[in-house]
């Protein structure tokens, strides 16, 4: 099951204690109360500690997709796919599936609704700070463990670390599962202001606001004590004082006038930590997370004696809500129905869904064995159903007398772009089974 973030009461009652990222929440496009936001997260970042990463039937989840392209390139690096799908090691848990979307920089296209949101950001930082923030786009999203998660301070037994929530390359490297993963190296190499946006990875649950590629935006300030002498405040309260202002004023560009509130929470990276809200359609909405960066990054970058403040924004879930796009899948979609409705430089125009073809619903049921998780079963699904999958349900869950558990999950296939006939939706499903058996190990019922 997805760890975090559902919506912003029942994260912040999970979460208090410890880290979480919420990440950008969905509006479907009729406002009507059934057709209604999934609310969803920005990223479901940090949840309490749990397992250290285990090598976990990596190799089983390797799906069955066709072959991705032989290389691709970013940022000048090319990357092939023997550099990250390895079905032979035991290290490895990169699918196909998610090979063939590196490289593919939905942020990068102006005409794409992540093109021309990150570039109306940019627009803003680029008017309030007269372009001061360096903007970063294609860097590598092949990072290392120590980049993704000890320079930013996760602690060790963190559940994002483990196999079941990141995709690891081999022991060593991961596909980034945040943009937070450059701010070290960005500090290290002198920069005190700096937008990073880039497509993150995470093995995750399927339904309409969940992918397990997104596209987040980073943004990092530094000050130096003579910013902040002379204002009667210290440089924490200070950061945090221009931070709020800065977001705000972000929040009011992208959606208008509207009703905004701060949330205290966790994150390992800054103290204090805060969640911005925006009252939007008749719901609260987590927009963003933020805060203070902790001291130690900064003293580990060449920056001690410095204050810095830093966001996190996914966009994903903006764009869901500004453009009205109803399902997360469709930013990928190369249907000209879709793409043909977005330009550059417009933002917020309300994509008019071109059909809406019938879903069609398959249930299983089986008996889990300890190492099953929702998200091993995901992969497996979106292996070989790939985005014609729209959703896994678990809709029954029960222990017998001996102590067996069985679950049963709905599994909605639907394609945003033609109907699916029954003999391929049968195929695909007894495929599902296929392997769910024999890759999860689990027995059918
Ligand atoms: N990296 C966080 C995540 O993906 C998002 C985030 C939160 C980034 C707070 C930040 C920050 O820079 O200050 O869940």
């Amino acid at each position: 099951m997805r760890p975090l973030i559902r919506s912003a009461c029942r994260l912040r009652a999970r979460v208090r204690a410890m880290a979480t990222l919420p990440a950008a929440a969905a509006f479907s496009p009729s406002s009507s109360a059934a057709a209604r936001p999934p609310r969803i997260p920005l990223a479901r970042f940090f949840l309490p500690s749990a397992p250290p990463p285990a090598a976990l039937g990596a190799r089983a989840l390797r799906t069955s997709a066709a072959a991705a392209a032989a290389a691709v390139e970013v940022g000048g690096v090319k990357i092939a796919r023997e550099d990250v799908v390895r079905e032979e090691d035991p290290t490895n848990n990169v699918p196909d599936t998610i090979y063939s979307k590196i490289g593919l920089q939905l942020h990068r296209r102006d005409n794409h609704p992540l093109g021309i949101l990150k570039n109306t950001i940019y627009d803003y930082f680029d008017k309030n700070f007269s372009g001061q923030f360096n903007k970063f786009d294609d860097l590598c999203p092949l990072v290392s463990v120590k980049q993704n998660f000890d320079d930013v301070l996760v602690p060790a037994d963190h559940i994002s670390r483990s196999y079941n929530d990141t995709y690891y390359v081999d022991v060593q490297t991961v596909l980034r599962c945040h943009t937070s993963a450059h701010q070290a190296e960005l500090l290290r190499d002198g920069h005190t202001h700096f937008l990073v946006t880039g497509d993150v990875y995470r093995r995750d649950s399927i339904d309409s606001t969940h992918y397990p590629v997104f596209h987040q935006m980073e943004g990092f300030r530094v000050f130096s004590p003579d910013d902040w002498s002379g204002s009667g405040m210290d440089g924490t309260a200070y950061a945090a004082a221009d931070l709020k202002k800065t977001l705000e004023g972000l929040a009011k560009h992208l959606f208008g006038a509207v009703e905004m509130r701060w949330v205290d929470t966790y994150f390992p990276f800054t103290n204090p930590s805060f969640e911005l809200e925006i009252y939007f359609q008749d719901d609260w909405l987590e927009v963003l997370g933020c805060g203070v960066t902790e001291q130690e990054i900064l003293k580990s970058n060449g920056r001690t004696d410095h204050v810095a403040w830093a966001f996190g924004l996914g966009l994903e879930r903006l764009a869901m809500v500004l453009f009205d796009i109803p399902d997360i899948r469709l930013f990928w979609s190369n249907d000209q129905r879709f793409t043909s409705q977005f330009s550059e430089g417009k933002l917020g125009v309300k994509f008019k869904p071109f059909s809406k073809f019938p879903p069609c619903y398959k249930d299983m049921s089986f008996w889990i064995n300890e190492e099953f998780t929702e998200n091993n079963l995901c992969e497996v699904v979106r292996g070989i159903a790939g985005d014609l999958v729209e959703e896994v349900k678990l809709i029954d869950n029960f222990t017998n007398k001996k102590g067996l558990t069985s679950h049963c999950y709905r599994i909605a296939y639907r394609s945003m772009e033609r109907s699916l006939t029954d003999e391929e939706i049968n195929d695909m499903q007894w495929n599902v089974r296929e392997e769910v058996k024999n890759k999860l190990k689990v027995e059918l019922r």
